[in-house]
């Protein structure tokens, strides 16, 4: 892959695009900004510089010509179904998901998935190739592209790479199931700086460098010897990693709770669910890494107990629809589906359900009001790269009320450490857990959330990009700038 340089001084690639692509009921088609940290993030660090966006336009349609927006040149890359089918819903959500969230449900290793896998992330690093301008920085995120940093390199040695996981990276005992885990580790090392949400991520990186390919590292830089090697070439290398935690914008979601119109719904809320002196929440995207069903039998047996009761107690969850072609996705569905219906035949009462149950996505008012309606904000991940619904809550609770029971298992029980912290394996605990909550005192509760909230405000979005970013720079090997 040869290159001539672009024009662009800063490029992501993501797996997506910050805009998702709406279609009208009349077949007309906009442009809509996505939800979503990641759109936030960038746009303060892209505002001012040529900068440019590389991601998969959604959906599979016809192609679409790059497109300037808010200032920033998107340019989207179409997959088509079979694509979307091996390279997405395959290798990135049936293999490597799952390996990487601790195995919860068997990955499944096929040689096709891998060989989409290959091609789209050459497509990535070819696009990327084009836009940058000589001696560009580009940042390339997520578990889909982890090809792209020594694709890219071997294009465009002038840039400056970074790439950011924001799912968790497997100790290397799992990582070593992958049959092309070197692949993978060598498709990586061509970047300058690896960034990851936790200390114990970058850790478990740097061990199977070690293990796999017998790198060695000192202090937090992993050093490749140099080989004849097809992705990065013969040259040593000298990567950074670091753990830099992603965050939340703090102050748009806290001046959103704000709102009197939130405020306003927030009572709707509680009111439409019989004014309950408790409502306990739960917000995640229907996915089996976020222990949905071990909270629903944790939530099953207080009710069993006694030690709730309707209409007092009720649980609102929200499962925002995702990956809904993968088998594991429809049958975690089912599953909860199931779970909520027994639930509710054995103790709610006419009027009173003890689990309300939404599989939809909601808006970001709908969301600051649900936070502000709810007593207590269940987040009981089984392994969570972060966790961002934990984070936006405590930017909701402007009025310091509130409880977070969350799981020792998400990236952000290392920053939140006043919360209820649980084991979610644990059902005793974690029943115990969510009754301490409930039970707690207000004002150490207001403690803790004040605290909380703190952490979230010095530790916001825009702070991760910086810290992001001054790493790359600082990041050894630089490359030689045109
Ligand atoms: O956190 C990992 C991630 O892939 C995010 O990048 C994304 O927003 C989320 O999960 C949802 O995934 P998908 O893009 O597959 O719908």
């Amino acid at each position: 892959m040869v290159s001539a340089a672009g024009t662009f001084d800063f490029v992501v690639a993501a797996n997506r695009l910050p805009v998702d692509r709406v279609v009208e009921a009349d077949g007309s088609a906009h442009w809509q900004t996505s939800p979503g940290g990641l759109v936030s993030a960038m746009d303060p660090v892209m505002q001012g510089r040529r900068a440019a966006w590389v991601g998969w336009a959604g959906d599979p349609t016809d192609e679409i010509a790059p497109f300037d927006r808010d200032g920033i040149r998107l340019h989207p890359l179409m997959l088509t179904v079979t694509e979307i089918q091996d390279y997405y819903e395959g290798f990135s959500n049936e293999t490597l998901w799952p390996l990487y969230h601790d195995v919860i449900v068997p990955p499944r290793y096929r040689r096709r998935w891998w060989a989409a896998y290959e091609r789209i992330n050459t497509r990535f690093a070819e696009a990327v190739a084009d836009l940058a301008a000589p001696g560009a920085t580009v940042w390339i995120h997520d578990y889909q592209l982890q090809l792209v940093p020594s694709m890219l390199r071997a294009a465009r040695p002038d840039l400056r790479i970074g790439w950011f996981n924001h799912i968790p990276f497997p100790p290397v005992e799992l990582f070593g199931q992958l049959p092309w885990g070197r692949s993978v580790l060598r498709g990586l090392l061509g970047a300058d700086f690896l960034g990851f949400q936790r200390t114990n991520d970058a850790g478990n990186f740097m061990r199977a460098c070690h293990q796999l390919l017998g790198t060695t590292s000192t202090g937090d830089v992993v050093s490749w010897a140099g080989a004849d090697d097809d992705l990065l070439g013969a040259e040593p290398r000298r990567v950074r990693t670091g753990a830099v935690p992603i965050s939340i914008d703090f102050t748009s979601m806290d001046e959103l709770a704000r709102e009197p119109a939130v405020r306003h719904r927030a009572a709707e809320i509680r009111a439409s669910l019989g004014d309950p002196q408790t409502v306990l929440l739960g917000v995640d995207r229907l996915d089996y890494t976020k222990g949905i069903r071990h909270r629903l039998r944790a939530i099953s047996e207080l009710f069993a107990d006694g030690e709730i009761t309707t209409p007092d107690v009720t649980l609102l969850q929200i499962a925002t629809p995702s990956r809904e072609r993968v088998r594991a996705y429809q049958e975690l569905r089912s599953q909860i589906d199931g779970q909520v219906g027994r639930i509710n035949g054995d103790f709610s009462g006419i009027g009173a359900s003890a689990v309300h149950y939404l599989h939809h996505s909601y808006p970001r008012e709908e969301m600051a009001a649900l936070y502000l309606a709810a007593d207590v904000l269940l987040v009981t991940p089984l392994r969570d790269g972060m966790n961002l619904v934990a984070k936006e809550y405590a930017a909701s609770r402007w009025d310091g009320g509130g409880a977070l029971v969350l799981s020792e298992f998400t990236g952000a029980a290392q920053e939140l450490s006043q919360a209820f912290l649980c084991n979610p394996h644990d059902i005793v605990g974690l029943k115990q857990t969510i009754l301490r909550a409930m039970r707690e005192d207000p004002a150490a509760l207001r403690k803790r959330m004040l605290a909380m909230r703190r952490r979230v405000r010095t530790h916001d979005v825009h702070a991760w990009a910086r810290r992001y970013l001054d790493a790359l720079e600082a990041a050894p090997g630089k490359p030689s700038r045109g």
